[in-house]
């Protein structure tokens, strides 16, 4: 096949690209999950091992998907058959496409369920601009949600359609207008309520419990739960980024700046949304450890029945995150759909998406239910919804990074990567490709053994 072109179709340009590729890390990662797992897991040192995660593990990972993808032009099953050969290594590395088809499908069936609870508050706001009722008990709204099972399933199958039709549609139409206006929307938003914050008189404490290191409280599964989270927020260890690498031009694309530049912009956002959010926490009086999942649905809604023009804002915050999931849950079906379509002919993509949404939205019911009917079952003392998290999350994204890592580092033909990154100077490029071959792979392998044992 043309090496430089994809049978699915390319990006229109670098931009497109970096939209797309921050489209798909910027999500309900990092501005629902991010402060929750920080409120969780004690704040500072987790931001900071997090942080530690994403320049030593999650940047290099990054491009090493990128440039994996831009060479192989083919679904990540393919790509890394056909990699395979052309390096003379074993075929057996395929299963890292594998691992990384199942963790989509697993991770958009709760990921769905999650953006529909944001469906739910826009859908909520929009009610009270119409002279419904406000939010003044934000706990016992979201517990009114989690306890109704049809509710759920609703927003979560609404969520799952849109879904589909963008990525039955090809992923490129209608991808272009929501990341180019709307994720600078959001992400002025986000700096809106930082500036809010700043004038509850709570932005020191929010800044101390963000960035103030307490090791006392770091625990193995403290840094199992950054190591996921870093994978989990640049959407990596799933052949993601893998497969919207192999959209990519060759031409005039940096690999090396065009991962910098999505790293930048995700990690932003995420530490954005803690500024945003901590203040407003502690400014209600809540206790900023152990805030769980329902974190920002219990906290922003107090904030915003109190400012001014709060109801309005409330509905282009949830609408605007919305849209930032929906961004990145168009990434987590398309590999598996663009292995469908190579599988079984091009004219299959609509029923491929489909079929796989589906899927995943019958997987999705397990977490719905985990929510109310089912909340007693526990597996390995989680309840469904957050096992299925951690299987997928914490331990097959990091997995799946591992052995990309191993792959870019050890498997692939150098001339190959040369030829990926030729704009990096010598001296970067060797570093990168001891990060491939052994930082990454080790501090992934200590931590998940650390977090077993
Ligand atoms: N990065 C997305 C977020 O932070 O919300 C989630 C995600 C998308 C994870 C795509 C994995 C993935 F392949």
């Amino acid at each position: 096949m043309d090496k430089t072109t994809s049978i699915h179709g390319m990006w229109s340009s670098r931009l497109m690209f970096i939209l797309a590729a921050t489209g798909s890390a910027v999500g309900l990662g990092n501005i629902w999950r991010f402060p929750y797992m920080t409120s969780d897991n004690g704040g500072g040192a987790f931001v900071l091992v997090y942080l530690g995660c994403i320049l030593l593990v999650g940047l290099p990972i990054l491009m090493a998907e990128i440039l994996i993808g831009r060479h192989g032009r083919v679904s990540p099953i393919n790509t890394f058959r056909k990699l395979a050969r052309e390096s003379g290594v074993s075929r057996h590395w395929v299963a890292i496409g594998w691992i990384g088809i199942v963790a989509g499908i697993l991770i958009l069936s709760f990921y769905s369920v999650v953006a529909g609870w944001t469906l739910h508050y826009a859908f909520l706001y929009v009610k009270q601009l119409a002279g419904g009722a406000a939010i003044t008990d934000p706990g016992a709204t979201f517990a009114a949600l989690l306890a109704d099972p049809l509710e759920l399933t609703f927003w979560h199958a609404l969520f799952m359609l849109l879904t589909v039709a963008v990525v039955a549609l090809g992923v490129e139409k209608g991808l272009e207008r929501a990341v180019r206006f709307l994720m600078p929307a959001l992400f002025l938003l986000l700096m809106m309520l930082v500036v809010y914050g700043m004038t509850t008189g709570f932005m020191g404490q929010a800044a101390a419990f963000l960035f103030k290191p307490d090791w006392t409280v770091i625990t193995g599964g403290t840094f199992l739960s950054a190591m996921g989270q870093a994978f989990f927020t640049l959407s990596l260890g799933m052949c993601t980024m893998m497969t919207y690498g192999a959209y990519l031009p060759r031409e005039g694309v940096s690999i090396g700046r065009v991962g910098i530049a999505v790293a930048l912009t995700d990690t932003s956002v995420a530490l954005l949304a803690g500024l945003a959010i901590f203040p407003i926490v502690l400014s209600f009086g809540i206790d900023p450890a152990g805030g769980g999942p329902g974190l920002i649905f219990t906290s922003l809604p107090l904030a915003f029945e109190t400012m001014p023009f709060g109801i309005v804002y409330g509905l282009a915050f949830f609408g605007l995150l919305a849209v930032a999931a929906w961004t990145s849950s168009i990434s987590l079906l398309e590999p598996a759909t663009a292995f469908l379509v190579e599988r079984f002919g091009m004219a299959s993509r609509k029923r491929a998406a489909l079929g796989i949404a589906g899927l995943s939205w019958l997987l999705g019911l397990l977490s719905v239910l985990s929510l109310n009917l089912w909340s007693g079952v526990r597996i390995l003392d989680r309840d469904i919804m957050t096992f299925i998290e951690f299987i997928a999350n914490d331990l097959m994204l990091p997995l799946g990074g591992l052995l990309i890592a191993l792959f870019a580092g050890w498997a692939l033909n150098r001339t190959i990567l040369r030829e990926q990154l030729s704009d990096m100077p010598p001296v970067l490029f060797t570093t990168w490709r001891w990060l491939m071959r052994v930082v990454a792979p080790a501090l992934v392998l200590i931590v998940l053994v650390r977090a077993v044992v």
